[in-house]
């Protein structure tokens, strides 16, 4: 597959000028208990598909706010959360991202990872085989080995709550077997600062693709491991519970995980 790199990371800076209109912002629509959709994240998805499908028209789309029964995974398709931390957006916590995973139908794997925060201007990106990056700077994992010095960012899992006492449970024990928990409400965010060190873990049951797809090449090309509750590395195209980490402390995470 043949990827212009510059030419996709030119488009995705370009979500900017949706991302900053407040006009898009105040229009909110309740999508399931606590999930909601702005015509931010709607606008940002249309404009990616539009961009994308005009440089590889071959290539199919996937995107959080789009019906996705008939994706052909045997073929290369676009993995697409156009805002990862949509409540943090309209709470104007500034904590949200554009996250771009390319799918290769023939290798079974994804291929280019990006995750984009616009209101700090951070890039992070992958292509496999190639390292991970901020703002064009390699990045790999912290280095910590004990789970009790580390700081492990923690999924709630907020568009489930019938699963409140599981997903507290493994909280409760993993906050107290390591130095101290976060809870951001951007898994991409999460998986990319994991990469880079400034997290030493996350963990959250259910995700979507969209959610983890482009953070688990760059996390991998970082250093990182990702797995799910079983010990399995996620597809990266269907729904998956994900264990991120360093790969040191992955185990200990994963007994905390497996032991609730
Ligand atoms: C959500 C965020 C949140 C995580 C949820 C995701 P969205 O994505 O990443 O941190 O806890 O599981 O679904 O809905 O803001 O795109
Ligand atoms: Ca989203």
């Amino acid at each position: 597959m043949n990827i212009d790199f510059t030419k996709i990371k030119e488009i995705i800076l370009q979500t900017d000028s949706i991302i900053f209109d407040p006009e898009l912002l105040n229009q909110v629509t309740v999508k399931g208990p606590a999930d909601y959709v702005t015509l931010v994240d709607k606008n940002v998805q249309t404009y990616l598909q539009t961009a994308l499908s005009t440089l590889y028209p071959d290539i199919d789309f996937m995107g959080e706010e789009k019906d996705n029964t008939n994706i052909d995974f045997t073929g290369d398709v676009w993995i697409i959360d156009p805002i990862d931390g949509t409540t943090n957006l309209i709470q104007n916590c500034n904590f949200s991202a554009v996250s771009v995973g390319l799918w290769n139908g023939k290798k079974q794997k994804i291929e280019l990872g990006i995750i984009y925060q616009p209101f700090t201007k951070e890039f992070f990106h992958a292509i496999d085989g190639q390292g991970a990056f901020l703002n064009g700077v390699p990045i790999r994992v912290s280095t910590k080995t004990e789970l009790k010095n580390c700081i492990i960012s923690a999924g709630s899992t907020p568009y489930h709550k019938e699963y409140a006492d599981e997903v507290f449970k493994i909280t409760k024990n993993m906050y107290l077997n390591c130095s101290d928990i976060r809870q951001t409400g951007s898994a991409a965010l999460d998986i990319a600062y994991v990469a880079c060190g400034r997290l030493d873990g996350y963990f959250e049951k259910i995700l979507s693709p969209w959610d983890y797809a482009a953070g688990h090449l760059i996390l991998k090309e970082a250093g990182g491991h990702m797995t799910d509750y079983y010990g399995k590395a996620p597809t990266g195209t269907h729904i998956s519970s994900v264990c991120c980490s360093n790969s040191l402390v992955h185990e200990q995470m994963m007994d905390i995980i497996q032991n609730c």
